[in-house]
């Protein structure tokens, strides 16, 4: 198995928080209209990279009975233990199930976390493995066109609430050679209830993609392209389109 270290071990506490104005029913309902589109049926779905596990308390809020896994036992440990709800802490390009799934999604980016040729290669071979005939692969990235014309820049997140005052700068370097965005993260987090200071820095690197180069890896492992579109609004893809969804039929 690879090796790879998680990139949330410290954040992993503030992600909910920072991510407090992510509408993840509305995401939820977005990607159960792709599997009733497409996949009616569907009982039983693996979400890649699943974090804190906001999409799958939402699908099994619609029914389904879910898996999730992820790299970061950090993030998984901020999901609540509930009944239909399967968790596993491991590399999600390794990853091989002994059962089959109709719906595999990777969602809010976890794909451009994969950024060498070699592990993505890794994670569409095992992804198509893990599918059933006909199953879907579901999954958003950064897109190419839109991270090379808005270029990434320093931003700054600031939250106040009743336990913290969280400061969170990013600042990218930009490889325009691989189509990579290394991120620093530096948080400052004050406690309000411990009257203490926290600071610390993580560094995410990013893989932005262009939907040609995506079709050309799906088409070499078997798959067949149902759709590419902005992340949510159904637009189609831009200069302007941070996310792009992609949905891919096994066969
Ligand atoms: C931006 S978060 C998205 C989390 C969740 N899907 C969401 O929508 O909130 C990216 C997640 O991918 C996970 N991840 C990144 N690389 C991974 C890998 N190789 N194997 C498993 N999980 C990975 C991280 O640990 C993190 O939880």
């Amino acid at each position: 198995m690879r090796n790879k270290k998680s990139q949330f071990k410290k954040s992993s506490e503030f992600y909910n928080l920072i991510y407090k104005n992510k509408d993840s029913y509305s995401e939820a309902i977005y990607i159960d209209n792709f599997i009733k589109r497409f996949k009616p049926n569907t009982d039983h779905i693996l979400e890649l990279g699943c974090g804190t596990g906001r999409h799958l308390q939402e699908m099994l809020k619609l029914g389904y009975k879910v898996k999730g896994i992820d790299i970061s036992a950090e993030m998984l440990q901020m999901i609540p233990k509930l009944e239909g709800l399967e968790l596993e802490c491991t590399n999600i390009v390794d990853f091989q199930s002994d059962k089959k799934f109709n719906v595999i999604t990777a969602l809010f980016h976890v794909v451009s976390y994969i950024n060498d040729i070699d592990s993505l290669d890794s994670l569409f071979c095992n992804t198509k493995s893990n599918l059933s005939d006909g199953g879907l692969f579901i999954f958003d990235v950064w897109f190419t066109p839109a991270v090379m014309s808005i270029e990434p820049s320093i931003r700054v997140l600031e939250i106040n609430n009743e336990n913290y005052e969280i400061t969170r700068i990013a600042t990218p370097k930009i490889d325009y050679i691989n189509n990579l965005v290394e991120v620093n993260y530096k948080f400052f987090i004050f406690d309000k209830n411990l009257n203490s200071n926290e600071t610390f820095e993580e560094k995410h690197l990013m893989r932005h993609f262009s939907i040609t180069e995506i079709d050309a890896i799906a088409k070499k492992h078997g798959f067949q392209n149902l759709v590419n579109e902005e992340w949510l609004t159904g637009k189609f893809p831009s200069n302007k389109t941070w996310g792009v969804v992609f949905v891919y039929k096994n066969g």
